[in-house]
């Protein structure tokens, strides 16, 4: 159920107060990762949520990566990495945006996507929202159409959702 899975990413969640930089928490979802029972109770969370199904699932560097994959599996569909600036081999999209100080640089094979798929986008933690607006236009102008955006954590106090408007985003714990 809704709060079970909830309880689930709480209890796999350390709060690192101070990293990356002073007065950020942290939320580190590595024991979640680690446990699997856990692991596949909220990718198994996060596929129900999707009935009508999605062709390929798209998942932003680095943790993104992890929550994809399983997620992939699962379904018997593929992964489509959306990177970091400077790792992708051949030609790419980007989608540059703005970080609490400075910018950052998403991008994505231009031919990572056949026209139309149904791609669901994932990743750990819903913050700022800068990162998933980033992943969920490039996935638009790669030409794939956005089944959903799923993350195991939304941050509400700091209004990613209302960046990512009008698009539907499902968190499986809101804190
Ligand atoms: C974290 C997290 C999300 C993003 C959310 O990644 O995994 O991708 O931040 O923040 P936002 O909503 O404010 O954009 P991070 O940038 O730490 O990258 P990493 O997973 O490669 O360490």
């Amino acid at each position: 159920s809704g709060p079970e899975l909830a309880a689930v990413v709480a209890n796999g969640t350390i709060d690192v107060p101070d990293f990356p930089k002073a007065g950020i928490v942290f939320k580190d979802l590595m024991p979640l990762f680690a446990d699997g029972a856990a692991f596949r109770r909220v990718v198994d969370g996060i596929v129900a949520r999707y009935p009508d199904g999605f062709d390929v699932v798209a998942g932003v560097e680095a943790r993104g990566f992890v929550v994809a994959a399983a997620v992939a599996y699962a379904t018997g569909t593929g992964v489509i990495p959306v990177r970091k600036a400077g790792k992708l081999p051949r030609k790419a999209l980007s989608a540059t945006y703005a970080l609490e100080y400075g910018e950052a640089t998403l991008e994505v094979h231009e031919d990572a996507f056949i026209a139309g798929q149904r791609v669901l986008v994932v990743d750990d933690v819903l913050a700022t929202g800068g990162t998933a607006g980033a992943a969920l236009d490039l996935v638009e102008r790669a030409g794939g159409t956005v089944a959903g955006f799923s993350v195991l954590m939304e941050l509400a106090f700091l209004e990613g959702r209302k960046r990512l408007a009008p698009r539907e985003v499902h968190a499986l714990l809101t804190v």
